[in-house]
């Protein structure tokens, strides 16, 4: 298959290989001269900020020569006060610190709409035009909760971990734009023509081994940057990484996203979308940390492998069953601790269940039948059910399933294939909801999640212990 190549099902490959070149094109174009614009926007400030600091008048009229070293004893000398707190005087008038200034927010009639691409839980999103420059964005219309106090304050983490998180493989937020309206704001972002999602669903074929690494450490990138500014993503999912036509991936979709610390705060339980929440998560753990991310980016590497999402529970006791089935159960030699997990009392686990001969235990070949041994054992740690045992972000990159053949592939190899976002309203296959902000997880009763109904006590380890595999 030739590089730019498109993957689309009835498509004509040569015109889409020509479309997707001009496309290419007209987007460098596009690039090129919004970083003009940057350049020149920034110069602009930086002369008005020297005419500034040239303008600011000094007390005494005169140049000031520079100053010394406070001094820090805490015991100056009587003759020395007077003199001190005239200095520290001119030291408060000299230092500045470089904060970013108070601008007024532009109004969304500044672009115009050209399609809607997709309602999400948090938002509703249109590809639209930046009137002044010509250039393409997307705009997100943040769904706020109406805040009789001023500017609804969910949407501010969105926005302010979005703006602390200026990575490559994190999308870009240009603007924020309000409406008439305070609960009107808009979050104006750079375009992808698709999500990994969509893009999965209309693909004949998945995509090839080394194309799936590149997507792969891209991501990995994008998140070692995250947890490294102490952000934890918390709604990881295909839908949420968004990919040019440039073999590039992003980060999108903070609207679940915060601030963590070490030790973790109590955090709320509710968070990342089903199908992509960890085993600890599920077991209602209170205390969680980034390690929660790692696991769903373990879910969309299988995902990338088969194009089907990994474990596709109803439900949260469906959810923890289809982990285990796929992982084997816990024990308390892979995960000390577990059974003190608010949800994990009514877990009946047979004590036999214990041999494995890797800590973290391999994932069934039979699941993953083209992968190596290495992205076999890449994919089997991002997949532990305990999160001590997970990878870090950074470790990850450094896999050597990164670089053993096939290697990945360079970006500007990698296959075209026709927006959905740019034409029309995404066809999504039906996949659960991002959980609601604010609400407390529901509590939980997993003695179905073997095979016993609940309340049935099995008495015995180890009795009654069938996994629902269905
Ligand atoms: N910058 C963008 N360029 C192109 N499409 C985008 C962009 N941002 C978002 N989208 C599309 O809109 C969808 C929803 O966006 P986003 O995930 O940010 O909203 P959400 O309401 O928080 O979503 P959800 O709750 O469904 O996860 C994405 O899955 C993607 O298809
Ligand atoms: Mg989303």
């Amino acid at each position: 298959m030739s590089a730019s190549k498109s993957r689309w099902a009835d498509d004509d490959p040569e015109t889409e290989a020509i479309i997707a070149q001009q496309k290419r094109e007209k987007e460098e174009k596009r690039r090129a001269k919004a970083e003009k614009q940057r350049q020149l926007e920034e110069s602009r400030k930086a002369q008005a900020a020297a005419k500034h600091n040239d303008a600011t008048p000094n007390p005494s009229g005169d140049k000031e020569p520079p100053m010394k070293r406070r001094r820090l004893s805490n015991e100056p000398m009587d003759a020395e006060v007077g003199q001190d707190q005239e200095k520290v005087k001119k030291e408060t008038t000299l230092l500045r610190f470089p904060v970013r200034g108070w601008e007024t927010c532009r109004h969304v009639d500044n672009f115009e709409r050209l399609n809607h691409i997709e309602e999400g839980s948090y938002g509703w999103v249109s590809r639209a035009k930046d009137i002044t420059t010509g250039e393409i964005v997307a705009l997100k219309k943040l769904k706020l909760e109406s805040s009789p106090d001023g500017f609804p304050v969910t949407g501010l983490r969105e926005i302010q971990t979005l703006l602390e998180a200026r990575h490559s493989n994190v999308v870009y937020l240009r603007e924020v734009v309000m409406g008439n309206k305070m609960d009107d704001v808009f979050l104006v972002m750079d375009f992808f023509e698709h999500d990994l999602k969509t893009l999965l669903d209309e693909m004949r074929e998945p995509f090839l081994p080394s194309e799936i690494k590149t997507l792969l450490q891209q991501v990995m990138g994008g998140l070692e940057f995250l947890h490294s500014q102490w952000i934890m993503h918390r709604d990881l999912k295909t839908s949420n990484l968004l990919m040019n036509n440039r073999g590039e991936i992003k980060i999108a979709d903070f609207g679940m996203a915060r601030y963590y610390g070490d030790p973790p705060p109590k955090l709320t339980q509710l968070v990342v979308t089903l199908w992509y929440r960890s085993p600890e998560l599920l077991l209602g753990a209170e205390k969680y940390g980034p390690e929660i991310d790692i696991w769903s980016i373990g879910c969309i590497f299988g995902e990338m492998l088969t194009k089907e999402p990994l474990l596709q529970g109803k439900n949260e006791v469906d959810q923890v069953t289809k982990i285990f089935a796929l992982t084997g159960p816990p024990n308390s030699t892979i995960w000390p601790g577990f059974r003190s997990l608010p949800n994990a009392k009514s877990l009946k686990i047979p004590s036999s269940s214990t041999s494995a001969s890797s800590n973290p235990p391999l994932l069934p070949r039979s699941k993953f039948p083209f992968l190596t041994n290495a992205g076999l054992g890449l994919i089997s740690d991002l997949l532990a059910l305990n999160p001590a045992s997970r990878p870090t972000a950074r470790e990850c990159l450094s896999h050597p399933y990164f670089r053993e053949d096939p290697r990945p592939k360079p970006k500007e190899m990698f296959p075209t294939f026709p927006s959905k976002a740019g034409m029309e309203k995404r066809r999504r296959h039906h996949t659960p909801e991002a959980p609601k902000r604010g609400q407390e997880a529901p509590e939980l009763d997993f003695a179905s999640a073997f095979g016993c109904a609940p309340g049935e006590d099995s008495g015995v380890a180890g009795a009654g212990f069938t996994l629902r595999l269905g």
